[in-house]
């Protein structure tokens, strides 16, 4: 189907930028939610739109995407009459026209119009950082290059021990790679998590050969036709044949920041999706939004929000009310080892750890203001479930009782009469 069918149309459609969790949600959404007029999803890769996560983890161990990869069958698409341009790029919006100008030079009208762009790897920008052999791993063509270049004996310097630098240094690994981390703070996973579960995660990585450099700052990429060697600020040189960046994402903002719309680090919208225009939404990654649990400004790099997002954006455009939103919730594995963080946790929160972290099943749990903010579970789904409902409860908890791993999460609950010290001393007994 060619978007000239538009014009048969009453309306003009409501056109979809991106075509990621958050574009495909919206357009499942809207038909869900009986939107019957056109919907237009434009993305700027070609083939049909598919699942991230799996990027860093089983296609690097198992190679080619499966089926299972993409978000929806060709079917789905056909069936509730979306219309894809695949391998199209959405380049300027004129507002006063409710129009998009596309790549292939076309004009595509909009009834209303959603930015689901999502984020990019952030890029490195030390000398030699365009050399070949130097990666990030954004989008399906980056993971099948780096599963390329990830062979047996390879030396593969990461620069950054966050979620991608970590699920590659496992994939790596794995393959029988020589794998260094050089990581700018003095622990994995920093921005995210609490030390308690950055020093499990560090061990992990340490017992399956990975070796980490903490407080590293890459000034160099060097080598002849391709990068050969990474130096660090003291001077220290790494010898790497392959060298991947995973130092966060930036916001692909600049479609709606050229056309005017409000944006700060991400697109800022209100709690409906809306930007500052009336008829232009944005959703998912690109976005930044008020925290309704406290307030805080945030961006958050998660599917649980994009498909929140892109349901409060169906509901908005066709006047409905939106399901209450899921906590946030994030999950990342390494070497096998499934850590599962629901919540946001700040720096600042009060950290208390429930169970053995020798033993491999532990809990840490994050407290602000006496109340649970967010935790991260390891191996212990239970309390992920748990503390999923109590964060968006704001439950008081009691920190004596959550530091007992023998009491449900649940049983933490201040205010429940249910644990006396007696009782408390009981349980422990
Ligand atoms: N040198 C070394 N380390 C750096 C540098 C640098 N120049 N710049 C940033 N880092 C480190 C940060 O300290 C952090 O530990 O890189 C890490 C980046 O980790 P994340 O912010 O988690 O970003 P990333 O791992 O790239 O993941 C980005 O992809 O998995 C998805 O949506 C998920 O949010 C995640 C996103």
């Amino acid at each position: 189907m060619h978007n000239d069918e538009w014009s048969t149309e009453t309306t003009d459609p409501v056109v979809i930028v991106g075509s990621g969790h958050s574009g495909v949600a919206v357009a499942a959404g809207l038909r869900t939610r009986g939107w019957e007029g056109g919907i237009l999803l434009i993305e700027g890769e070609s083939g049909l739109p598919y699942e991230r996560p799996p990027l860093s983890k089983e296609l690097l161990k198992d190679g080619a995407p499966n089926e299972s990869s993409v978000l929806r069958k060709d079917k789905f698409y056909a069936d509730k009459g979306i219309v894809r341009l695949a391998g199209v790029s959405a380049e300027s919006i004129d507002r006063g026209a409710r129009t998009v100008l596309l790549s292939d030079g076309t004009r595509q009208a909009y009834h209303r119009l959603v930015i689901a762009t999502g984020s990019r790897a952030r890029p490195l920008t030390v000398p030699g950082a365009g050399l070949p052999g130097v990666r990030s791993l954004r989008t399906r063509d980056d993971a099948l290059e780096l599963k390329r270049l990830l062979v047996p004996g390879a030396r593969v310097a990461i620069i950054g021990a966050g979620y991608i630098g970590l699920e590659v240094a496992a994939a790596a690994a794995a393959t029988g790679c020589e794998v260094t981390v050089l990581e700018f703070q003095d622990r994995v996973m920093s921005r995210v998590t609490s030390a308690h579960v950055s020093h499990h995660f560090e061990q992990l990585h340490g017992r399956h050969g990975v070796r980490f450099v903490f407080g590293a700052a890459v000034t160099s990429i060097d080598g002849g036709q391709r990068a050969e060697r990474v130096t660090v600020a003291d001077g220290t040189v790494f010898p790497a044949d392959v060298v991947l960046a995973g130092i966060g994402v930036l916001p692909n903002q600049e479609l709606a920041a050229d056309a005017g719309l409000d944006c700060r680090d991400g697109i800022l919208v209100d709690g409906d999706g809306r930007t500052s225009d009336p008829a232009i939404y944005a959703s998912g990654d690109v976005t930044r939004f008020t925290s309704p649990i406290d307030g805080a400004s945030q961006r958050l790099e998660c599917i649980q929000n994009a498909l929140a997002q892109a349901d409060r954006v169906a509901a908005h455009v066709t006047g409905q009310a939106a399901a209450e939103p899921e906590i946030p919730w994030f999950w990342t594995v390494q070497h096998g080892v499934r850590l599962q963080t629901a919540g946001v946790r700040h720096p600042a929160d009060q950290v208390i750890v429930r169970g053995e972290p020798s033993i491999g099943k532990f809990s840490v749990v994050y407290l602000r203001d006496g109340r649970l903010a967010a935790v991260d579970t390891i191996a212990n789904l239970a309390d992920f479930r748990t503390a999923k409902r109590l964060i968006a409860e704001g439950a008081r908890i009691d920190p004596r009782l959550a530091a007992d791993s023998d009491i449900p999460l649940a049983e933490a609950v201040s205010g429940t009469p249910k644990h006396s010290d007696a009782d408390l001393a009981a349980a422990r007994s």
